[in-house]
């Protein structure tokens, strides 16, 4: 855009924006949008409140159903960029007219961090931005943010059957989002996290300016893989290394209720699972359902699912597990030789045969409202202590409370808690994180507080079992509880350390800095974002 262009706008911008009120703020960035050199193919892509797909383009990934509710502030303007100078454009219209942005992906943030805010916003949504390139000759790919895992796998297996992606389990979650946190996926155990891998990005800084890995330096590139979402820039694409896969992998579910031994079974599951092969990864999910083996009154039981990835033939999973892990029962028909991207499939959540375009659906799965956390174990828990979250989940009714349980060890203990943001290699045994439905659809409900109660309650109750000092989390399962920005204006290193330190560790004071050089205005900002330092809020 030229200057004059832009003093134009500028000059526009100011005379409508007297009273400061959203509605002028609201057409001050209209104008300015219009007033850019991109206006004749920005104007499709830009929703109002008024446009009849307005409340259909924000639903679409509202992927926690707590923060569609109609009492959640809504965006002001929608915008769906194509193309980089779009979002170069979003961003200066925005500063211009006082407003503040969010950007959104794949929409799964816990805490609908990527399309709430108290504070007037547009909402930066990537969803047409959503290549995938890949170069089996170099063994790399181009991701562009706004891709899915089910994008990402989908195009992947495409191009190759010999490689694959470290990243995560559910297909609509967003490539932007997973891979801004680090993200972890069921080749974990083997390659470490997606952002393990990632080798160069397309970042538009506050300024509007596109930055490279070489162009933005080693420090910003560190904190982009695994510093959390929206604190440095929008992350347009993604430069990543494949990783080898065989093309024959293993994987099974097996389930376990409490009168099938489950307790004993996972207790034992927790110091073998982080000291299996690094081929073999079995996480477990738990839950309630209703049993006719129950000797429960009410007929409920656990039940606790071991899933389960093997990258190689189910001859070895039998001896691997023959010999370490005999307690689980594993029998040769549990077992299902498929190729990487079926299993892929299957940890999206379908049936290992069903077609992989199903990964391309981005509405597909369900969407509970919920309230979820995470927590990681450095020391098995107790039989005493599982008997009491098996307790907790008795209190709620059947399939509305879930528990996951992701086994570490292998390639994630032969890299150094400061390789990346994310802190959590050698010495932790396993991640915990656990949901509870909130509300059985986007409508508010009665249970709603009772529910977030009892989060807290196990919460409480996890405590003594859990790392502490700080109480650690992963900042891809965001949490409001432990704290959050001032709404306006700066917040202080000492307030932001109470989520930043247990998200990042160590890690946190480097990210601070990084933020501070990097967007020194706090531009990209939401409730936990990483702060700026300041000497009038840190002295
Ligand atoms: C059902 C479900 C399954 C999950 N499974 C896994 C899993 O297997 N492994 C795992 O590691 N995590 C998993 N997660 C957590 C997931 O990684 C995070 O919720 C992640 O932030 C989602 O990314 P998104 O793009 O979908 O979300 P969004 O809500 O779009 O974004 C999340 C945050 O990142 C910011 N952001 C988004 N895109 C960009 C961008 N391009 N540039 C800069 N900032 C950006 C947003 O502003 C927001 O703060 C899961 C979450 C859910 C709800
Ligand atoms: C809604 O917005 C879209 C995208 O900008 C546009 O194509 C469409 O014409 C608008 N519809 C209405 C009814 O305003
Ligand atoms: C859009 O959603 C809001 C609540 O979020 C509701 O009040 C409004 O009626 C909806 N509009 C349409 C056109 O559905
Ligand atoms: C109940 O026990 C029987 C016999 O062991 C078994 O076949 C059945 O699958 C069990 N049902 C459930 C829901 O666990
Ligand atoms: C438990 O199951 C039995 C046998 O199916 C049934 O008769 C009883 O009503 C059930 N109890 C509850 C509380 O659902
Ligand atoms: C995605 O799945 C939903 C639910 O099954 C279905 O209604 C919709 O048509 C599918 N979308 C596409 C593009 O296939």
């Amino acid at each position: 855009m030229k200057l004059s262009t832009w003093l134009l706008a500028l000059a526009l911008v100011i005379s409508s924006l007297c009273s400061f009120s959203s509605a002028t703020q609201t057409t001050a960035f209209l104008n300015c949008l219009a007033l850019s050199s991109d206006s004749s193919t920005i104007s499709g892509l830009v929703y109002t409140q008024a446009n009849s797909s307005f409340n259909a383009t924000l639903q679409y990934s509202i992927n926690n159903l707590r923060f569609g509710q109609a009492s959640k502030p809504k965006p002001l303007v929608i915008i769906t960029p194509t193309t980089e100078s779009h979002i170069q454009t979003v961003i200066y219209c925005t500063k211009l007219t006082g407003l503040e942005m969010r950007i959104r992906s794949g929409g799964h943030s816990f805490e609908g961090f990527s399309y709430v805010s108290s504070i007037p916003f547009v909402l930066l949504d990537l969803r047409n931005i959503n290549k995938v390139v890949a170069d089996v000759a170099t063994a790399t790919a181009w991701i562009d943010s706004g891709a899915t895992n089910g994008e990402l796998y989908y195009y992947l297996s495409r191009a190759t059957s010999e490689y694959g992606f470290p990243s995560g389990l559910w297909a609509n979650v967003g490539v932007g989002g997973i891979l801004s946190g680090g993200g972890y996926g069921m080749l974990r155990r083997k390659y470490g996290l997606a952002g393990d891998h990632v080798i160069d990005a397309r970042l538009i800084n506050a300024d509007g300016v596109i930055l490279t890995r070489a162009t933005m330096g080693e420090d910003l590139f560190w904190a982009i893989r695994g510093g959390g979402g929206g604190s440095f820039g929008v992350v347009v694409s993604w430069k990543v290394d494949l990783v080898p896969v065989p093309p024959v992998v293993t994987i099974f579910q097996v389930f376990r209720t409490i009168e099938q031994d489950m307790t004993n079974i996972f207790y034992k599951w927790q110091s073998v699972a982080p000291l299996f092969p690094k081929e073999l990864d079995i996480r477990c999910n738990g839950n309630v359902i209703l049993s006719e083996n129950s000797t429960r009154a009410d007929n409920k039981t656990v039940r606790m699912s071991f899933d389960s990835l093997y990258l190689g033939p189910a001859s070895e999973v039998l001896a691997i597990m023959g010999e370490q892990f005999p307690e689980l029962g594993l029998v040769q028909e549990d077992l299902i030789e498929v190729s990487y991207i079926q299993a892929m499939v299957f940890f999206s959540q379908f049936p290992y045969n069903a077609p992989p375009e199903l990964l391309l659906n981005k509405t597909i799965l369900p969407r509970p409202a919920f309230k979820g956390r995470s927590d990681f174990f450095k020391q098995p828990m107790p039989v005493e202590g599982l008997l009491g979250v098996w307790d907790y989940m008795f209190q709620l009714p059947e399939n509305q409370a879930f528990l996951q349980y992701t086994p570490y060890g292998g390639r994630m203990n032969e890299i150094s808690e400061s390789a990346l943001p994310f802190p959590y290699r050698a010495g932790y045994l396993y991640m915990f994180n656990f949901f509870a439905v909130t509300c059985p659809g986007l409508e508010e409900c009665a249970e709603e507080a009772a529910r977030m109660d009892w989060v807290r309650r196990l919460v409480a109750y996890l405590t003594p079992y859990v790392t502490s000092n700080p109480r650690s989390a992963y900042v891809n399962y965001v949490n409001v509880w432990m704290g959050q920005n001032n709404p306006t204006g700066s917040t202080s290193y000492a307030q932001a350390s109470q989520w930043g330190k247990r998200y990042f560790g160590v890690n946190f004071d480097r990210l601070v800095a990084v933020k501070t050089v990097a967007d020194p205005l706090n531009f990209f900002r939401h409730e936990q974002s990483i702060p700026v330092f300041s000497l009038v809020s840190d002295m």
